[in-house]
């Protein structure tokens, strides 16, 4: 029980318009069962040779009531599919909120598209369910009562056959129900393996290419579509059953009250009005029969994601966020840090290491030594396992992650730019006076670029439509563009050719005055812009030095050099 409050609650946002929805009902379902009523009188006036005017009338008030339904119709429809699709993307962008909060770890235990699916297709039963499920419920429920009520008012005797039918109508459509609902889970299972394909070989197609392997390829995902028609099959035949189950079951009972019925207008017992009124209301039957007979297993299915969508949404792993706000930085330490990813082994060892306000550390090793790692600690991307990191003498964990990221940047070793304008990625959506961008840009050594392109900075990118070093002198201009305190920089230069290495470390040498740097490289050259350095392998500290002259820098570049990959 507690699970289905839980899943009603989600979307509590939008009670006051389900009772809104369920108001509409409540009038929709009056007018449209008062009608029938209304033709039985009708039809008796006209067999009975009632006067003229008494039938125009009660036709008058048929037609009034018929439009005023109309009208409430319309405007519930509207509400209730609008309420669907604004609670889908009202859970949609909850999800997306809480996707981005998540740690660093949970991205690296879960896959993409495995996230995408969450937040963007469990959502959608989820939503609609919370949204409606109850509204439809009531509106079922209210529906079935108030026409049974009125057969029973009209004829008894014609009434108690509708109570020994519907029971059985209800069995079989439940039966069929939960078989549909079985075959088109799995189908839905194979067609993520259909999505899957797709994208796998889409995102392969230069290695297709090269091999010329498109027709291999197209063999291949056509073995898989013919395995997800196998399913499809049989959705589609329990659904032909389906429906034709409802024919049979919506043409013979009214042929069997009209059989009845007509007998009993023979005799006398009913009038015409009331056979007819009744026929009328049999029709109401159906549905409500079919979506109570589906309640159940809609409910059941959709508590199974219901539960997924929750722990997505209360992940206890949400970092608490630290209370400290900072204002400046003064200085950064880290005490016998110990650190290890969750799947893997130790990465960090007892790491020792302070720098003040205004150093500029160099971090070189070889790839895979950790120094990415240390920067993710900094950035509080993950926590360490052991000892602490302190800045301006404050554990990094009380210190508030808004503060904390006001003063720093980084320049990440994976480059993410978004498709938009090149302005809106070196912004990243701050306003900023425009002759910043450009010498962000210019530092940076990426204006000419910028400046071939007909729009200039309004010109369109996307992650694909770049080098692999254009994308990491845009990314270090979105960098430089931040004026923070402290700038951490991963590989910036990595991707460039040793000319434009040189020249953007000499433009990094001239702007960061003042600044505090932390650079990790497995290329030496940074060394000769940082007056301290760290040698980094396999997670430890094997080398610690001062930079203070060009003896200093050549004696401490042959020894890191050495064991670089160059
Ligand atoms: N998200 C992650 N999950 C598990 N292991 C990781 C992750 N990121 C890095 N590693 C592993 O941690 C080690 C150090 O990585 P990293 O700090 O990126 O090294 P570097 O930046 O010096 O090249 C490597 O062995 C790498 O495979
Ligand atoms: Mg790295």
């Amino acid at each position: 029980m507690s699970r289905v409050k839980a899943l009603y609650k989600l979307l509590e946002h939008y009670r006051k318009e389900q009772i809104i929805i369920c108001i509409l009902i409540v009038i929709d379902i009056l007018l449209t069962s008062s009608v029938p009523f209304l033709i039985k009188d009708l039809v008796n006036y006209i067999t009975s040779g009632d006067n003229w005017t008494s039938i125009l009338k009660l036709g008058l008030l048929i037609l009034f009531i018929t439009i005023c339904n109309a009208i409430i119709q319309i405007i519930k429809n509207y509400r209730w599919h609008l309420l669907r699709f604004r609670s889908i993307n009202y859970l949609r962008l909850k999800m997306f909120y809480h996707a981005l909060r998540k740690p660093m770890s949970f991205f690296d235990n879960n896959n993409v598209g495995g996230i995408m699916a969450k937040v963007l297709d469990d959502v959608v039963i989820v939503a609609q369910h919370a949204a409606i499920g109850l509204p439809m419920l009531f509106a079922n429920l209210f529906q079935l009562i108030i026409v049974i009520s009125f057969l029973f008012i009209l004829e008894l005797k014609l009434a108690v056959i509708i109570f020994i039918t519907m029971p059985i109508y209800y069995i079989i459509f439940h039966y069929l129900n939960s078989r549909i609902r079985e075959t088109s889970k799995l189908e839905r299972v194979n067609f993520a393996k259909v999505m899957k394909d797709v994208q796998e070989k889409l995102l392969g197609v230069r290695t297709i290419k090269i091999f010329k392997k498109e027709k291999y390829m197209v063999d291949k995902f056509s073995k898989v579509l013919d395995n997800y028609l196998q399913y499809v099959r049989k959705t589609v035949f329990l659904n032909s059953c389906g429906s034709g189950l409802t024919i049979v079951i919506m043409l013979t009972l009214p042929v069997i009250i009209l059989i009845y019925g007509g007998f009993l207008v023979y005799k006398k017992e009913i009038s015409l009005g009331t056979l007819i009124a009744f026929y009328t209301y049999l029709s109401f039957l159906y549905e409500p029969i079919r979506n109570l007979s589906d309640y159940n297993l809609g409910l059941q299915t959709t508590l199974g994601m219901c539960e997924r969508v929750l722990n997505f949404l209360q992940d206890d792993k949400i970092e608490k966020e630290g209370k400290v706000k900072l204002k400046e930085f003064n200085s950064l330490e880290f005490k016998n840090v110990s650190f290890q990813y969750e799947n893997g082994k130790s990465v960090l060892s007892n790491l020792n290491f302070r720098i003040d306000k205004g150093d500029r550390l160099a971090i070189v090793g070889p790839s895979g030594s950790g120094k990415s790692t240390i920067l993710n600690l900094i950035m509080k991307l993950y926590s360490p396992d052991k000892g602490k990191i302190l800045v301006n003498g404050i554990d990094i964990r009380e210190i508030s992650s808004d503060s904390l990221y006001a003063l720093i940047t980084l320049l990440e070793q994976n480059h993410f730019l978004f498709e938009g304008t090149i302005k809106e990625n070196i912004t990243f959506g701050e306003e900023v006076d425009f002759q910043r961008i450009r010498k962000a840009a210019m530092l940076s050594k990426i204006l000419p670029l910028i400046q071939s392109y007909e729009n200039g900075f309004d010109h369109l990118i996307s992650d694909s439509n770049l080098s692999g070093g254009e994308k990491q002198r845009l990314c270090l201009a979105r960098s430089l563009l931040k004026d923070a305190q402290l700038v951490l920089l991963d590989e910036a230069t990595s991707s460039v050719d040793p000319a434009i290495e040189k020249e953007i470390v000499d433009n990094l040498d001239k702007n960061l005055e003042g600044k505090t740097l932390v650079a990790v490289s497995h290329r030496p050259q940074i060394l000769s812009i940082c007056n301290k350095v760290i040698h980094l392998s396999n997670g430890q500290i094997i080398g610690c030095y001062t930079l203070k002259n060009e003896k200093d820098y050549e004696k401490v570049y042959g020894i890191v050099s050495r064991t670089l990959d160059q």
